[in-house]
Protein backbone atom coordinates (compact mmCIF):
# COMPACT_ATOMS: atom_id res chain seq x y z
CA UNK A 1 0.00 0.00 0.00
CA UNK A 2 1.50 3.58 -0.90
CA UNK A 3 1.95 5.16 2.49
CA UNK A 4 2.77 8.72 1.53
CA UNK A 5 -0.29 10.74 2.26
CA UNK A 6 -2.88 11.75 0.06
CA UNK A 7 -2.52 15.20 -1.78
CA UNK A 8 -3.63 17.49 -1.74
CA UNK A 9 -4.07 17.37 1.92
CA UNK A 10 -6.71 19.89 2.22
CA UNK A 11 -9.11 16.67 0.74
CA UNK A 12 -8.53 15.12 4.32
CA UNK A 13 -10.93 17.93 6.32
CA UNK A 14 -13.31 18.54 3.06
CA UNK A 15 -16.83 18.19 3.26
CA UNK A 16 -18.50 18.82 0.03
CA UNK A 17 -21.60 20.78 -0.86
CA UNK A 18 -23.36 20.30 -4.37
CA UNK A 19 -24.85 23.17 -6.06
CA UNK A 20 -27.22 22.59 -9.38
CA UNK A 21 -27.12 26.70 -9.98
CA UNK A 22 -30.39 27.01 -11.54
CA UNK A 23 -32.23 26.38 -8.15
CA UNK A 24 -30.08 27.91 -5.36
CA UNK A 25 -30.47 31.25 -4.83
CA UNK A 26 -31.49 33.48 -7.40
CA UNK A 27 -30.77 37.45 -6.86
CA UNK A 28 -31.96 38.87 -9.93
CA UNK A 29 -35.48 38.38 -9.57
CA UNK A 30 -35.38 36.70 -13.21
CA UNK A 31 -36.55 32.95 -11.73
CA UNK A 32 -32.89 31.45 -12.42
CA UNK A 33 -30.72 31.00 -9.40
CA UNK A 34 -27.06 33.09 -9.92
CA UNK A 35 -23.36 33.72 -8.90
CA UNK A 36 -24.20 35.74 -6.89
CA UNK A 37 -26.84 33.60 -4.98
CA UNK A 38 -24.08 30.97 -4.26
CA UNK A 39 -21.97 34.40 -3.03
CA UNK A 40 -24.53 35.23 -0.85
CA UNK A 41 -25.34 31.92 0.70
CA UNK A 42 -21.44 31.01 1.29
CA UNK A 43 -21.89 32.18 5.00
CA UNK A 44 -25.07 29.33 5.66
CA UNK A 45 -22.41 26.46 3.42
CA UNK A 46 -19.62 27.75 6.22
CA UNK A 47 -22.34 27.14 8.96
CA UNK A 48 -23.21 24.39 7.84
CA UNK A 49 -19.91 22.57 7.82
CA UNK A 50 -19.21 22.23 4.46
CA UNK A 51 -15.85 23.80 3.05
CA UNK A 52 -15.93 23.01 -0.49
CA UNK A 53 -18.52 23.24 -3.43
CA UNK A 54 -19.14 21.39 -6.23
CA UNK A 55 -21.23 23.54 -9.20
CA UNK A 56 -22.84 21.68 -12.14
CA UNK A 57 -21.80 22.97 -15.00
CA UNK A 58 -22.38 26.56 -15.52
CA UNK A 59 -20.67 27.64 -18.80
CA UNK A 60 -22.19 28.75 -21.81
CA UNK A 61 -24.80 26.07 -23.30
CA UNK A 62 -27.96 25.96 -25.45
CA UNK A 63 -29.15 23.49 -21.89
CA UNK A 64 -30.41 20.38 -23.84
CA UNK A 65 -29.22 18.48 -20.56
CA UNK A 66 -29.01 21.32 -18.11
CA UNK A 67 -25.31 22.20 -19.44
CA UNK A 68 -23.65 18.85 -19.67
CA UNK A 69 -24.07 20.11 -23.97
CA UNK A 70 -21.30 22.98 -23.28
CA UNK A 71 -21.24 25.30 -26.13
CA UNK A 72 -18.59 27.22 -24.92
CA UNK A 73 -15.85 26.01 -22.58
CA UNK A 74 -14.30 29.15 -21.18
CA UNK A 75 -17.73 31.66 -21.27
CA UNK A 76 -20.26 31.40 -18.29
CA UNK A 77 -23.70 31.05 -19.23
CA UNK A 78 -25.30 34.82 -18.99
CA UNK A 79 -28.16 33.61 -16.73
CA UNK A 80 -25.48 33.06 -14.62
CA UNK A 81 -23.48 35.85 -14.55
CA UNK A 82 -20.20 37.12 -15.94
CA UNK A 83 -17.05 35.36 -15.99
CA UNK A 84 -16.28 38.11 -13.59
CA UNK A 85 -18.83 37.17 -11.34
CA UNK A 86 -17.43 33.65 -11.05
CA UNK A 87 -14.09 34.82 -10.19
CA UNK A 88 -15.30 36.72 -7.32
CA UNK A 89 -17.43 33.66 -6.45
CA UNK A 90 -13.78 31.89 -6.19
CA UNK A 91 -12.71 34.69 -4.05
CA UNK A 92 -15.01 35.24 -1.56
CA UNK A 93 -15.33 31.35 -1.30
CA UNK A 94 -11.11 31.22 -0.68
CA UNK A 95 -11.94 34.09 1.50
CA UNK A 96 -14.32 31.78 3.84
CA UNK A 97 -11.98 28.79 3.81
CA UNK A 98 -14.58 27.52 0.75
CA UNK A 99 -12.91 25.28 -2.23
CA UNK A 100 -14.79 25.35 -5.60
CA UNK A 101 -14.97 22.48 -7.84
CA UNK A 102 -16.43 23.09 -11.11
CA UNK A 103 -17.97 20.26 -13.53
CA UNK A 104 -16.10 19.39 -16.56
CA UNK A 105 -17.33 17.32 -19.45
CA UNK A 106 -14.47 16.14 -21.31
CA UNK A 107 -16.17 13.23 -23.30
CA UNK A 108 -18.55 15.72 -24.97
CA UNK A 109 -19.53 18.87 -26.11
CA UNK A 110 -22.88 20.56 -27.15
CA UNK A 111 -23.63 19.81 -30.99
CA UNK A 112 -23.55 23.78 -31.14
CA UNK A 113 -19.93 23.63 -30.26
CA UNK A 114 -17.47 25.94 -32.66
CA UNK A 115 -15.42 22.85 -32.68
CA UNK A 116 -18.32 20.91 -33.34
CA UNK A 117 -19.85 22.88 -36.06
CA UNK A 118 -16.20 23.38 -38.25
CA UNK A 119 -15.83 19.69 -37.60
CA UNK A 120 -18.86 19.01 -39.53
CA UNK A 121 -17.48 20.88 -42.82
CA UNK A 122 -16.79 19.25 -45.67
CA UNK A 123 -13.61 20.82 -46.04
CA UNK A 124 -11.29 19.02 -43.89
CA UNK A 125 -9.27 21.69 -41.20
CA UNK A 126 -8.16 21.88 -37.80
CA UNK A 127 -11.24 20.90 -36.05
CA UNK A 128 -12.09 17.18 -38.32
CA UNK A 129 -10.59 15.14 -36.24
CA UNK A 130 -12.08 16.79 -33.00
CA UNK A 131 -14.78 14.42 -33.12
CA UNK A 132 -15.70 10.92 -34.21
CA UNK A 133 -16.57 10.46 -37.42
CA UNK A 134 -17.09 7.49 -40.05
CA UNK A 135 -15.94 8.11 -43.21
CA UNK A 136 -19.12 7.54 -45.60
CA UNK A 137 -22.44 8.94 -44.73
CA UNK A 138 -24.42 5.89 -44.69
CA UNK A 139 -22.06 4.07 -42.63
CA UNK A 140 -22.70 4.17 -38.87
CA UNK A 141 -20.82 3.36 -35.56
CA UNK A 142 -20.89 -0.12 -34.86
CA UNK A 143 -22.46 -0.66 -31.36
CA UNK A 144 -22.89 3.13 -30.37
CA UNK A 145 -25.32 5.62 -30.73
CA UNK A 146 -24.90 7.97 -33.94
CA UNK A 147 -26.33 10.66 -36.39
CA UNK A 148 -26.36 11.40 -40.15
CA UNK A 149 -27.71 13.67 -42.40
CA UNK A 150 -27.29 16.57 -40.53
CA UNK A 151 -24.01 18.25 -42.18
CA UNK A 152 -21.87 18.26 -45.11
CA UNK A 153 -19.01 16.40 -44.12
CA UNK A 154 -19.38 12.34 -45.80
CA UNK A 155 -19.75 10.64 -42.34
CA UNK A 156 -21.87 9.51 -39.68
CA UNK A 157 -20.77 10.81 -35.94
CA UNK A 158 -20.78 9.19 -32.34
CA UNK A 159 -22.29 9.91 -29.58
CA UNK A 160 -21.56 10.45 -25.99
CA UNK A 161 -24.62 10.23 -24.01
CA UNK A 162 -27.95 12.57 -25.31
CA UNK A 163 -28.34 13.48 -29.72
CA UNK A 164 -27.51 16.97 -28.49
CA UNK A 165 -23.62 15.56 -26.85
CA UNK A 166 -20.86 14.20 -29.70
CA UNK A 167 -18.91 12.52 -28.80
CA UNK A 168 -14.98 13.93 -28.69
CA UNK A 169 -12.19 11.91 -29.68
CA UNK A 170 -9.38 10.64 -27.75
CA UNK A 171 -8.96 7.87 -29.96
CA UNK A 172 -9.63 4.29 -29.85
CA UNK A 173 -7.99 1.91 -27.96
CA UNK A 174 -7.40 -0.82 -30.56
CA UNK A 175 -8.18 1.43 -33.90
CA UNK A 176 -9.74 -1.43 -36.35
CA UNK A 177 -10.71 1.27 -39.32
CA UNK A 178 -9.22 3.62 -40.99
CA UNK A 179 -11.98 6.84 -39.42
CA UNK A 180 -10.41 5.61 -36.09
CA UNK A 181 -7.86 7.52 -34.64
CA UNK A 182 -5.18 5.67 -32.67
CA UNK A 183 -4.63 7.54 -29.42
CA UNK A 184 -1.41 9.05 -29.52
CA UNK A 185 -2.27 10.10 -33.22
CA UNK A 186 -2.15 13.91 -33.55
CA UNK A 187 -5.81 14.28 -33.60
CA UNK A 188 -6.55 12.65 -30.51
CA UNK A 189 -3.68 14.63 -28.71
CA UNK A 190 -5.02 17.64 -29.66
CA UNK A 191 -8.33 16.57 -28.10
CA UNK A 192 -6.49 15.67 -24.65
CA UNK A 193 -4.28 18.81 -25.21
CA UNK A 194 -7.44 21.38 -25.48
CA UNK A 195 -9.21 19.41 -22.42
CA UNK A 196 -6.11 20.21 -20.54
CA UNK A 197 -5.95 23.49 -21.61
CA UNK A 198 -9.83 24.21 -20.44
CA UNK A 199 -8.79 23.26 -17.21
CA UNK A 200 -5.58 25.72 -16.84
CA UNK A 201 -7.80 28.43 -17.50
CA UNK A 202 -10.55 27.91 -14.42
CA UNK A 203 -7.19 26.87 -12.13
CA UNK A 204 -5.82 29.91 -13.32
CA UNK A 205 -8.80 31.76 -12.63
CA UNK A 206 -9.14 30.67 -9.39
CA UNK A 207 -11.25 27.05 -9.16
CA UNK A 208 -9.66 24.42 -6.89
CA UNK A 209 -10.46 21.40 -9.42
CA UNK A 210 -12.88 19.90 -11.24
CA UNK A 211 -16.15 16.97 -11.03
CA UNK A 212 -15.56 14.75 -14.01
CA UNK A 213 -18.51 14.11 -16.04
CA UNK A 214 -18.17 10.68 -17.33
CA UNK A 215 -15.02 10.38 -16.84
CA UNK A 216 -14.42 6.64 -18.50
CA UNK A 217 -16.17 7.63 -21.52
CA UNK A 218 -13.13 9.20 -23.06
CA UNK A 219 -11.20 6.34 -25.34
CA UNK A 220 -12.93 4.19 -27.77
CA UNK A 221 -13.34 0.40 -28.02
CA UNK A 222 -11.36 0.65 -24.41
CA UNK A 223 -11.38 -3.02 -22.77
CA UNK A 224 -12.72 -3.95 -19.36
CA UNK A 225 -10.05 -2.46 -17.48
CA UNK A 226 -10.55 0.68 -18.97
CA UNK A 227 -6.39 0.69 -20.03
CA UNK A 228 -7.23 3.74 -22.87
CA UNK A 229 -9.23 6.06 -21.11
CA UNK A 230 -7.24 5.44 -17.51
CA UNK A 231 -3.82 6.19 -19.92
CA UNK A 232 -5.33 9.59 -20.30
CA UNK A 233 -6.24 10.79 -17.38
CA UNK A 234 -2.87 9.61 -15.40
CA UNK A 235 -1.24 11.86 -17.77
CA UNK A 236 -4.06 14.53 -17.00
CA UNK A 237 -3.20 13.87 -13.39
CA UNK A 238 1.02 14.44 -14.15
CA UNK A 239 -0.24 17.99 -15.28
CA UNK A 240 -1.96 18.58 -12.44
CA UNK A 241 0.20 17.47 -10.22
CA UNK A 242 2.95 18.95 -11.95
CA UNK A 243 1.74 22.36 -12.57
CA UNK A 244 -1.57 22.83 -10.13
CA UNK A 245 -0.45 20.50 -6.87
CA UNK A 246 -2.94 21.86 -5.31
CA UNK A 247 -5.77 20.66 -6.99
CA UNK A 248 -8.29 18.20 -6.93
CA UNK A 249 -10.11 15.73 -9.26
CA UNK A 250 -13.47 13.71 -8.44
CA UNK A 251 -14.72 11.43 -11.00
CA UNK A 252 -17.99 10.23 -11.89
CA UNK A 253 -16.61 6.81 -12.72
CA UNK A 254 -18.47 4.58 -9.66
CA UNK A 255 -15.40 2.49 -9.81
CA UNK A 256 -12.94 3.28 -7.35
CA UNK A 257 -10.47 0.43 -8.49
CA UNK A 258 -10.34 2.02 -11.87
CA UNK A 259 -10.87 5.73 -11.18
CA UNK A 260 -8.51 6.01 -8.28
CA UNK A 261 -5.83 3.10 -8.52
CA UNK A 262 -5.18 3.14 -12.07
CA UNK A 263 -6.56 6.53 -13.35
CA UNK A 264 -5.40 8.63 -10.54
CA UNK A 265 -8.64 10.48 -9.62
CA UNK A 266 -8.47 11.92 -6.09
CA UNK A 267 -11.77 10.57 -5.36
CA UNK A 268 -14.57 8.76 -6.64
CA UNK A 269 -18.37 8.74 -6.15
CA UNK A 270 -19.91 5.89 -5.11
CA UNK A 271 -23.15 6.26 -7.25
CA UNK A 272 -27.05 5.17 -7.07
CA UNK A 273 -26.96 1.48 -8.98
CA UNK A 274 -29.33 -0.59 -8.64
CA UNK A 275 -28.63 -3.23 -7.14
CA UNK A 276 -25.55 -2.05 -5.52
CA UNK A 277 -24.13 -1.67 -1.95
CA UNK A 278 -25.24 2.57 -1.82
CA UNK A 279 -28.11 1.50 -3.04
CA UNK A 280 -29.01 -0.58 -0.65
CA UNK A 281 -28.63 1.76 2.24
CA UNK A 282 -31.26 4.33 0.97
CA UNK A 283 -33.13 3.64 -2.19
CA UNK A 284 -34.16 0.11 -2.18
CA UNK A 285 -37.53 0.59 -1.25
CA UNK A 286 -38.77 -1.82 1.60
CA UNK A 287 -35.23 -3.46 1.54
CA UNK A 288 -33.23 0.02 2.54
CA UNK A 289 -30.88 -0.63 5.35
CA UNK A 290 -32.50 3.26 6.77
CA UNK A 291 -36.29 2.02 6.33
CA UNK A 292 -37.61 1.16 9.63
CA UNK A 293 -39.50 -1.17 9.00
CA UNK A 294 -38.29 -2.48 6.34
CA UNK A 295 -35.58 -5.69 5.98
CA UNK A 296 -32.73 -3.83 5.08
CA UNK A 297 -29.39 -6.27 5.55
CA UNK A 298 -26.07 -4.08 6.14
CA UNK A 299 -24.11 -6.71 4.81
CA UNK A 300 -25.44 -6.01 0.71
CA UNK A 301 -23.60 -2.38 1.82
CA UNK A 302 -20.63 -3.96 3.16
CA UNK A 303 -20.27 -5.82 0.56
CA UNK A 304 -19.44 -3.82 -2.09
CA UNK A 305 -18.55 -1.14 -0.01
CA UNK A 306 -15.25 -2.68 1.61
CA UNK A 307 -13.73 -3.62 -2.03
CA UNK A 308 -13.83 -0.28 -3.11
CA UNK A 309 -12.85 1.61 -0.07
CA UNK A 310 -9.74 -0.92 -0.29
CA UNK A 311 -9.07 -0.36 -3.33
CA UNK A 312 -8.95 3.26 -2.55
CA UNK A 313 -7.08 3.68 0.31
CA UNK A 314 -4.16 5.60 0.35
CA UNK A 315 -4.06 6.53 -3.05
CA UNK A 316 -7.64 8.57 -2.78
CA UNK A 317 -11.04 8.59 -1.24
CA UNK A 318 -14.57 7.23 -2.14
CA UNK A 319 -16.89 10.39 -1.99
CA UNK A 320 -19.92 9.77 -0.47
CA UNK A 321 -22.96 11.39 -1.77
CA UNK A 322 -26.48 12.14 0.35
CA UNK A 323 -27.78 12.49 -3.61
CA UNK A 324 -27.25 14.00 -6.57
CA UNK A 325 -28.56 16.23 -9.25
CA UNK A 326 -29.84 11.99 -11.83
CA UNK A 327 -30.76 10.64 -8.50
CA UNK A 328 -34.06 10.94 -6.56
CA UNK A 329 -33.95 12.15 -3.02
CA UNK A 330 -33.67 10.66 0.06
CA UNK A 331 -36.50 12.00 1.14
CA UNK A 332 -39.76 11.51 1.01
CA UNK A 333 -38.89 7.60 0.44
CA UNK A 334 -37.05 8.04 3.89
CA UNK A 335 -38.87 10.42 6.98
CA UNK A 336 -36.63 12.94 8.02
CA UNK A 337 -36.00 10.58 11.05
CA UNK A 338 -34.68 7.93 8.95
CA UNK A 339 -32.04 10.30 7.06
CA UNK A 340 -30.88 11.46 10.09
CA UNK A 341 -29.75 8.02 10.88
CA UNK A 342 -28.52 7.61 7.02
CA UNK A 343 -26.51 10.94 7.31
CA UNK A 344 -24.78 9.89 10.37
CA UNK A 345 -24.29 6.77 9.27
CA UNK A 346 -22.61 8.20 5.73
CA UNK A 347 -20.74 11.40 7.48
CA UNK A 348 -18.89 9.30 9.82
CA UNK A 349 -17.79 6.61 6.90
CA UNK A 350 -14.42 6.58 6.08
CA UNK A 351 -14.92 8.95 2.89
CA UNK A 352 -14.81 12.66 1.48
CA UNK A 353 -18.98 13.46 2.05
CA UNK A 354 -21.08 15.28 -0.66
CA UNK A 355 -24.36 16.95 0.43
CA UNK A 356 -26.70 17.71 -2.25
CA UNK A 357 -28.36 21.21 -1.65
CA UNK A 358 -31.26 20.97 0.18
CA UNK A 359 -30.84 17.76 0.94
CA UNK A 360 -30.16 19.10 4.87
CA UNK A 361 -33.31 20.33 5.34
CA UNK A 362 -34.83 16.85 3.98
CA UNK A 363 -35.93 18.59 0.33
CA UNK A 364 -38.26 16.02 -0.99
CA UNK A 365 -37.88 14.38 -4.68
CA UNK A 366 -40.51 15.57 -6.77
CA UNK A 367 -42.35 13.04 -8.08
CA UNK A 368 -44.58 13.32 -11.57
CA UNK A 369 -42.89 16.54 -12.11
CA UNK A 370 -42.79 17.71 -16.03
CA UNK A 371 -39.03 17.69 -17.63
CA UNK A 372 -37.02 20.31 -17.73
CA UNK A 373 -33.24 20.59 -19.79
CA UNK A 374 -33.31 17.06 -20.47
CA UNK A 375 -34.33 15.86 -16.68
CA UNK A 376 -36.84 13.56 -17.31
CA UNK A 377 -37.73 11.46 -14.13
CA UNK A 378 -34.25 13.72 -12.49
CA UNK A 379 -36.14 17.15 -12.73
CA UNK A 380 -37.54 16.08 -9.39
CA UNK A 381 -34.41 16.32 -7.54
CA UNK A 382 -33.94 19.32 -9.07
CA UNK A 383 -36.48 22.13 -7.74
CA UNK A 384 -35.37 25.87 -5.75
CA UNK A 385 -33.48 25.31 -2.78
CA UNK A 386 -36.43 26.17 0.24
CA UNK A 387 -35.19 28.81 2.42
CA UNK A 388 -37.99 30.69 4.07
CA UNK A 389 -41.57 30.07 4.50
CA UNK A 390 -41.86 33.45 2.51
CA UNK A 391 -42.72 33.38 -1.36
CA UNK A 392 -41.32 31.04 -3.72
CA UNK A 393 -40.19 29.54 -0.37
CA UNK A 394 -37.37 32.18 -0.47
CA UNK A 395 -35.41 31.31 -3.93
CA UNK A 396 -36.73 34.23 -6.00
CA UNK A 397 -38.63 37.28 -6.25
CA UNK A 398 -40.19 36.33 -9.28
CA UNK A 399 -43.01 35.71 -10.20
CA UNK A 400 -44.33 31.85 -9.49
CA UNK A 401 -44.51 31.11 -13.39
CA UNK A 402 -41.52 32.75 -13.95
CA UNK A 403 -39.62 30.13 -11.55
CA UNK A 404 -36.92 27.70 -13.45
CA UNK A 405 -39.10 24.80 -11.84
CA UNK A 406 -41.89 25.53 -9.45
CA UNK A 407 -41.09 25.09 -5.36
CA UNK A 408 -42.60 22.81 -3.05
CA UNK A 409 -45.53 24.82 -1.71
CA UNK A 410 -46.94 21.89 0.57
CA UNK A 411 -47.57 23.85 4.48
CA UNK A 412 -45.07 21.21 5.69
CA UNK A 413 -42.58 21.79 2.91
CA UNK A 414 -39.10 22.16 4.96
CA UNK A 415 -37.26 24.99 4.85
CA UNK A 416 -33.67 26.50 6.54
CA UNK A 417 -36.00 28.96 8.14
CA UNK A 418 -38.17 26.32 9.98
CA UNK A 419 -35.34 24.23 11.23
CA UNK A 420 -32.71 26.53 11.80
CA UNK A 421 -32.29 26.67 15.85
CA UNK A 422 -34.14 23.62 16.22
CA UNK A 423 -32.40 20.95 17.72
CA UNK A 424 -34.57 18.18 16.53
CA UNK A 425 -34.49 19.38 12.71
CA UNK A 426 -32.59 17.39 10.31
CA UNK A 427 -30.81 20.56 9.20
CA UNK A 428 -29.49 20.62 13.25
CA UNK A 429 -28.08 17.47 13.31
CA UNK A 430 -26.29 17.38 10.27
CA UNK A 431 -24.79 20.73 11.49
CA UNK A 432 -23.66 19.02 15.07
CA UNK A 433 -22.33 15.99 12.89
CA UNK A 434 -20.04 18.27 10.73
CA UNK A 435 -18.91 19.95 13.36
CA UNK A 436 -18.04 16.26 15.27
CA UNK A 437 -16.62 15.38 12.13
CA UNK A 438 -14.36 18.17 12.03
CA UNK A 439 -13.13 17.90 15.71
CA UNK A 440 -12.08 14.52 15.54
CA UNK A 441 -9.01 13.04 13.30
CA UNK A 442 -10.63 9.95 13.37
CA UNK A 443 -13.34 10.63 11.11
CA UNK A 444 -11.42 11.77 8.61
CA UNK A 445 -11.26 9.72 5.73
CA UNK A 446 -8.08 7.99 6.06
CA UNK A 447 -8.70 7.29 9.59
CA UNK A 448 -8.72 2.87 10.30
CA UNK A 449 -12.53 1.69 9.48
CA UNK A 450 -13.35 -1.63 10.98
CA UNK A 451 -17.15 -2.61 10.63
CA UNK A 452 -18.13 -5.05 12.77
CA UNK A 453 -20.99 -7.20 11.90
CA UNK A 454 -23.38 -8.60 14.34
CA UNK A 455 -24.01 -12.33 14.58
CA UNK A 456 -28.00 -12.55 13.43
CA UNK A 457 -28.58 -8.71 13.49
CA UNK A 458 -27.91 -7.62 9.84
CA UNK A 459 -30.29 -4.87 10.65
CA UNK A 460 -27.68 -3.26 12.61
CA UNK A 461 -24.01 -2.70 12.74
CA UNK A 462 -21.06 -1.45 14.84
CA UNK A 463 -17.64 0.10 13.64
CA UNK A 464 -14.50 1.40 15.20
CA UNK A 465 -13.39 4.85 13.24
CA UNK A 466 -9.57 5.23 14.80
CA UNK A 467 -10.33 4.84 18.22
CA UNK A 468 -13.94 5.71 18.29
CA UNK A 469 -16.60 3.02 18.44
CA UNK A 470 -20.00 3.84 16.49
CA UNK A 471 -23.49 1.88 16.71
CA UNK A 472 -25.98 2.53 14.35
CA UNK A 473 -29.63 0.57 14.72
CA UNK A 474 -32.00 2.00 12.01
CA UNK A 475 -34.57 -1.06 12.65
CA UNK A 476 -37.99 -0.23 15.20
CA UNK A 477 -36.06 -3.23 17.40
CA UNK A 478 -33.39 -3.27 20.22
CA UNK A 479 -30.44 -4.94 18.54
CA UNK A 480 -28.71 -6.75 21.98
CA UNK A 481 -24.86 -7.19 21.44
CA UNK A 482 -22.57 -10.71 21.68
CA UNK A 483 -20.52 -10.05 25.44
CA UNK A 484 -17.08 -9.84 22.93
CA UNK A 485 -18.85 -6.79 21.70
CA UNK A 486 -20.03 -5.48 25.18
CA UNK A 487 -16.76 -5.70 26.17
CA UNK A 488 -15.31 -3.21 23.44
CA UNK A 489 -17.57 -0.70 24.81
CA UNK A 490 -16.30 -0.70 28.47
CA UNK A 491 -15.09 2.47 29.88
CA UNK A 492 -16.11 4.20 26.59
CA UNK A 493 -18.51 7.60 27.28
CA UNK A 494 -21.04 8.50 24.49
CA UNK A 495 -20.22 10.98 22.33
CA UNK A 496 -22.51 12.15 20.68
CA UNK A 497 -25.73 10.31 20.06
CA UNK A 498 -29.42 10.13 18.16
CA UNK A 499 -32.58 8.43 19.25
CA UNK A 500 -32.97 6.30 22.33
CA UNK A 501 -30.30 7.09 25.52
CA UNK A 502 -27.23 4.92 24.50
CA UNK A 503 -26.79 1.88 25.45
CA UNK A 504 -23.74 -0.79 25.71
CA UNK A 505 -25.71 -3.89 26.05
CA UNK A 506 -28.16 -3.36 23.44
CA UNK A 507 -28.62 -0.69 20.37
CA UNK A 508 -31.72 0.84 21.07
CA UNK A 509 -34.42 0.90 18.20
CA UNK A 510 -33.59 3.53 15.90
CA UNK A 511 -30.35 5.14 16.82
CA UNK A 512 -27.05 6.04 16.14
CA UNK A 513 -24.15 6.72 18.77
CA UNK A 514 -20.43 7.64 18.76
CA UNK A 515 -18.54 6.59 21.51
CA UNK A 516 -15.20 8.09 22.85
CA UNK A 517 -11.71 6.05 23.01
CA UNK A 518 -11.04 4.13 25.86
C1 LIG B 1 -23.72 12.63 -16.07
C2 LIG B 1 -24.36 13.85 -15.51
O1 LIG B 1 -24.38 13.78 -14.10
C3 LIG B 1 -25.74 13.92 -16.11
O2 LIG B 1 -26.53 14.89 -15.47
C4 LIG B 1 -25.60 14.17 -17.59
O3 LIG B 1 -26.89 14.14 -18.20
C5 LIG B 1 -24.72 13.11 -18.26
N1 LIG B 1 -23.55 12.80 -17.50
C6 LIG B 1 -24.26 13.56 -19.62
O4 LIG B 1 -23.26 14.53 -19.52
Amino acid sequence: MNTQPISPAWLRDAVFYEIYPQSFYDTNGDGIGDFQGIIDKLPYIRALGANALWINPCFDSPFKDAGYDVRDYLRVAPRYGTNEDLYRLFEEAHRLGVRVLLDLVPGHTSEAHPWFLRSGEETPNEYSGRYIWTDDWFKGVPGAPYVGGEFPRNGTYMLNFFKCQPALNYGWLHPAEPWQSAMDSPEALATREAMKDVMRFWLDHGADGFRVDMAASLVKGDDADKQGTCAVWRDIRAMLDREYPEAALVAEWSDQRLAIARAGFHMDFYLDHAGNGYHSLLRDGEASFFRRDGHGDIRRFLDDFMPRYEAARGKGYVALITCNHDTPRVCPALTADEAKLAYAFLLTLPGVPFIYYGDEIGMRYQAGMPTKEGGYTRTGTRTPMQWTHGANDGFSTADAAMLYLPVDDAPDAPTVEGQTGDPDSLLETVRALLSLRAAQPDLSPDADFEPITLPGAPRALVYRRGALLLAVNPSGDAVALPEDIVARFDGRTCLYRLGAAADTAALPPRSFAIYAAK
